[in-house]
């Protein structure tokens, strides 16, 4: 069975081999040993595709120039999810990747159809603060709104336009494309390779962390630029993919579906009540898992022990083993989780209020 892709869909995908088959998306896995001090999402497999990474890859090891280029749309709170991108975003700082972060304001206002005050707002705040918070530095950073930037960025919207087609927009995003559609994809094209015109400095190597429900535009990027090769000297950028976490019901991890995802404003009583309440790999009864030990590899808890809470693979390692065999209970495994975020929360939440006012100064915010 073929499937499609959908950035702006609600699919949860299960199987992410079918992503190496169906769109010649490469493994992770076969390029992990050559990276040094891997990101932790990269060392345990959450960062599991790529497009040309081996490029990047020889940048990183020689120590020559190269950018990172992603974006986020500010349509609602900003929550674990999120934090993936820009753990990895604060990996390739210290690599000296010089960083361009898109908020997509245009695309929020188009498509999820909020208020500019809105997308200004949580642009602003949502994002830019928790980004500074998280440790991305203010320096080789340039976040922009996709309403508020450069004229030449606009240039490269207005100039794709010629060289894109209605059938192709039909046959990546489904007949229900429509203006605000097609605006939002020629944006975030200009997005990616915009790094490379001279006046943003030159980066012709360009890697692009995200979502796997991302890689339509990437795919058409990458076509892109090998169509504006001659004229503009554009690259093909590279690409790297995530596993999405599993909203904390099971279901996907939505702004929408506030029980599904721990906001990085949650109050820690209201997330430690989230965690309490998710789903878990635990077995009917105590008896029952004590016999035949629970299932980490279905557990949404154990996939924030993974993703966020815990650093050392060791101890990771040592809860898994533990859930494996029966000796650590449901119970008992979620408070040592509200007790790690609780910390966590505490800490990123100081940090983010005396980022505030630096992610104002920091940002272009549009008029209106
Ligand atoms: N479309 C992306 C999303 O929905 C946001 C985005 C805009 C983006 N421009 C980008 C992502 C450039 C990567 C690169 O989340
Ligand atoms: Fe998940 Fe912990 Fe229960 Fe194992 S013991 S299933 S890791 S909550």
């Amino acid at each position: 069975m073929s499937i499609k892709l959908d950035p702006w869909g609600s699919q949860i995908i299960t199987d992410y081999s079918k992503l190496f088959e169906e769109f010649g998306i490469e493994k992770f896995s076969e390029i992990i040993d050559k990276i040094p001090n891997p990101h932790l999402l990269m060392r345990r497999g959450v960062v599991f595709g790529h497009r040309d990474f081996h490029s990047i890859l020889a940048r990183i090891t020689s120590n020559e120039k190269f950018a990172v280029m992603t974006g986020f749309m500010p349509s609602g709170r900003i929550h674990f999810g999120h934090k993936m991108v820009i753990d990895q975003l604060v990996w390739y700082q210290k690599k000296n990747a010089e960083i361009f972060i898109a908020i997509a304001d245009a695309e929020a206002y188009a498509i999820r159809r909020l208020s500019r005050e809105e997308v200004i707002r949580i642009g602003v705040e949502e994002y830019i603060a928790s980004m500074l918070a998280l440790g991305l530095e203010n320096k080789r950073l340039h976040i922009y709104f996709q309403t508020n930037y450069h004229p030449a960025y606009y240039r490269l919207i207005q100039l794709f336009s010629r060289k894109t087609t209605l059938s192709e927009f039909k046959a990546l995003y489904g007949s229900d494309i429509s203006p605000g559609k097609i605006v939002s994809v020629l944006s975030q094209m200009a997005d990616i390779l915009h790094p490379q015109l001279d006046i943003f400095g030159g980066y012709k190597y360009v890697v692009v962390p995200v979502g796997s429900d991302q890689d339509p535009h990437i795919r058409f990027t990458r076509d892109i630029a090998d169509r504006f090769r001659k004229e503009l000297g554009l690259e093909r950028p590279a690409s790297t993919y995530h596993r999405f976490m599993t909203g904390l019901d099971g279901g996907k991890m939505s702004s929408s579906r506030p029980m599904s995802a721990i906001f990085l404003t949650d109050s820690p009583e209201k997330a430690k009540e989230k965690i309490w309440k998710a789903l878990t790999g635990g077995r009917g009864s105590i008896e029952e898992q004590k016999k035949l030990g629970g299932e980490p590899e279905k557990c949404t808890v154990f996939e924030f022990f993974a993703y966020h809470l815990i650093k050392d693979d060791k101890e990771l390692m040592d809860i898994y083993s533990r859930c494996k065999n029966g000796d650590l209970l449901c119970g008992d495994c979620k408070k040592m989780a509200m007790e790690l975020l609780e910390r966590w929360l505490k800490d990123f939440q100081k940090r983010r209020e005396k980022n505030m006012e630096l992610a104002y100064d920091i940002t272009n915010v549009p008029e209106f």
